[in-house]
């Protein structure tokens, strides 16, 4: 298979997008498929540049046997070349995300992550950042249905 370069965003790339970094890396390393695929997260903003994912949801990520590599960066006009799957976890990061492609060249790369899931298709995953535990939970509930269903995607799609 032709390595897949996937690319997850949210707004500040400390908690969402490092998630399901960190979701699909398990994924692929249960699957013996990390040779498959090349996986990164961004934030639409730079707020947070140089941050490791936030405290809270590595907390709750690690219970879950997920391990936080990334470092947050801004999402820029290149990755539209450098990745092949650009997924927005809410409908804001996906209209940022193509404000930075006027002329729609790129459309095609760009989904919103519940594109993938069954049980969450249509809804944003929600920006945890404000709130509590629950929030968290919540984002790793939606993104291992999510990651398990673009995995599927990808691996019917080749
Ligand atoms: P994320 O969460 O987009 O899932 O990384 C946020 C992190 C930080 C901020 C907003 C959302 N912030 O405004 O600083």
């Amino acid at each position: 298979m032709i390595m897949k370069r996937i690319l997850f965003v949210c707004l500040g790339n400390i908690c969402r997008s490092p998630s399901g970094e960190a979701v699909f890396n398990h994924l692929i390393e249960r699957t013996n498929s990390t040779s498959d695929y090349y996986v990164d997260s961004a934030g639409t903003s730079a707020y947070h540049t140089g941050e490791k994912a936030d405290s809270r949801m590595r907390k709750h990520g690690v219970k879950r046997g997920y391990q936080f590599r990334s470092r947050s960066r801004a999402f820029i006009k290149d990755d539209f070349d450098r990745f092949d799957y650009i997924i927005a976890m809410d409908s804001s990061n996906y209209r940022d995300i193509l404000k930075l492609d006027p002329i729609s060249t790129f459309k095609d790369k760009v989904f919103m992550m519940t594109d993938f899931s069954k049980e969450y298709k249509g809804m944003d995953v929600p920006d945890p950042y404000y709130g509590g535990a629950d929030g968290f939970e919540k984002v790793l509930d939606m993104l291992e249905e999510a990651c398990s269903g673009l995995y599927n995607y990808i691996t019917n799609e080749v």
